[in-house]
């Protein structure tokens, strides 16, 4: 049997919603990604051209810092990842994660939560963070998605 993670981030919690069932559904441990610097109110907000978000999101390089303890991905062959949509993209702590660990040989199915944008060209800008991984196609999803909707998903991956 595959042995699998779901790792987040979550600024406000939709996505960890998303993920905390996702985890219950496929038998998934769960590891959140916690940026060293927490996100404030005023870091999230998309109108302010000068916000914490706006910036990063803008800078290609940006690779924001993790705070939560190392994790050990060696024992899974399939990992979740799952983010909220940023200026159409995934927040680059995202690719501070992949580019953390040794993800090669390993699935990936990236999922995200979202205003309503689809994942766009979001996992295709995560692809080079993960050298040799496998990606496979994400999924957006409105964050009120339950149970029979999640099964449905993870039911119809083939991994
Ligand atoms: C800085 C910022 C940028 C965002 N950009 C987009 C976007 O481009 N498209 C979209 O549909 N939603 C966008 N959103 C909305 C979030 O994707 C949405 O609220 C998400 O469900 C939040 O998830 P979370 O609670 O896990 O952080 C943005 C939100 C923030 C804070």
């Amino acid at each position: 049997m595959n042995r699998i993670l779901i790792a987040y981030f979550s600024a406000s919690g939709v996505t960890a919603n998303m993920a905390q069932t996702l985890a219950g559904i496929v038998q998934a441990d769960l590891y959140e990604i916690v940026p060293a610097v927490k996100y404030t109110p005023q870091d999230l907000d998309w109108n302010d051209t000068e916000s914490r978000t706006t910036l990063e999101m803008a800078d290609p390089a940006s690779r924001p810092e993790i705070g939560s303890g190392p994790i050990d991905v060696s024992p899974y062959d399939v990992v979740y990842i799952g983010f909220p949509i940023w200026w159409r993209f995934a927040p680059h702590i995202i690719n501070t994660f992949l580019e953390s660990y040794d993800f090669s040989g390993k699935t990936i199915i990236p999922f995200a939560t979202s205003g309503g944008n689809d994942m766009g060209d979001s996992v295709k800008a995560l692809i080079p963070s993960a050298p040799g991984a496998v990606f496979k196609e994400g999924k957006r999803l409105g964050g009120t998605e339950d149970k029979e909707a999640l099964k449905i998903w993870t039911d119809g991956l083939i991994l």
